[in-house]
């Protein structure tokens, strides 16, 4: 997916790569964090750890170990802020300094129809209105649109909030023609700073990617 760096407006870093086993390039805490996983979670967490220092070093950050909380949520060197994403053989991350830009959400899907069921876990009765109302060509498509815009709202709101949400939770306003969306929180006081945010998609032939990013006061 070349055109990631559309999907922001601030000063931000990013890179992309396909997953690799990289684990030799990892700091100890870092192998540590992922001896006992799987090969393929192994390989998507130290891609992430190369390309999230990689993106760090274009912004002026130190190298350091970047070993993730207990909630999973990545943890960036004071002054700094970024988001990271994977699928199957694909992992993006974006960086930039917290005096620029106070937080980031990415989210990269493989292009896929959700099942029935995932519908009913992921859209809202507004959303699955709306989706009846687009046309047909579309349709199977916006699903997984919606899906991933939810997961990067959720990214660059949780270093604020901490809070966990559900997808139904969030509502999103689709302008598919601009490739942007609005997310709204529907739950009852959720902090004013990230209760709506707005992002922007894109659709490639095997991907979709998201961003959400909230600026500096
Ligand atoms: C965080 C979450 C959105 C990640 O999505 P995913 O599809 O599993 O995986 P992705 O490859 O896109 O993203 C994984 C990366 O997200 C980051 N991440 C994990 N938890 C995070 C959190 N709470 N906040 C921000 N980023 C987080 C990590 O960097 C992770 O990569 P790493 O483990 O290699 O460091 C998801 O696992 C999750 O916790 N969901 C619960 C909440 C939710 O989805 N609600 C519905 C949307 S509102």
């Amino acid at each position: 997916m070349t055109a990631i760096a559309d999907l922001f407006r601030g000063p931000v870093a990013i890179e992309t790569s396909a997953l690799w086993l990289a684990e030799h390039e990892l700091y100890p805490e870092e192998r540590a964090h992922i001896q006992n996983a799987v090969p393929k979670r192994r390989a998507e967490f130290a891609t992430a750890r190369i390309l999230s220092r990689r993106a760090l070093a274009a912004v002026g950050a130190p190298s350091v170990a970047l070993v993730p909380t207990a909630d999973r949520a990545p943890v960036w060197p004071s002054g700094y802020t970024g988001s990271i994403s994977h699928c199957a053989d694909y992992c993006a991350v974006v960086v930039a300094r917290s005096r620029d830009v106070r937080s980031l959400g990415l989210d990269v899907e493989d292009l896929r129809e959700l099942e029935p069921t995932m519908l009913d876990l992921v859209l809202t009765p507004t959303e699955r209105r709306w989706l009846c109302a687009q046309p047909a060509t579309l349709r199977p498509l916006l699903p997984i649109v919606i899906f991933s815009a939810k997961e990067a709202y959720y990214k660059c709101q949780y270093p604020i909030t901490r809070g966990f949400l559900e997808f139904r939770d969030v509502e999103l306003a689709i302008e598919w023609a601009s490739g942007t969306f609005e997310a709204r929180v529907l739950k009852e006081g959720w902090p004013a700073a990230v209760a709506r945010l707005s992002g922007r998609f894109l659709v490639d032939d095997d991907r979709v990617g998201c961003g959400v990013e909230l600026a500096q006061d």
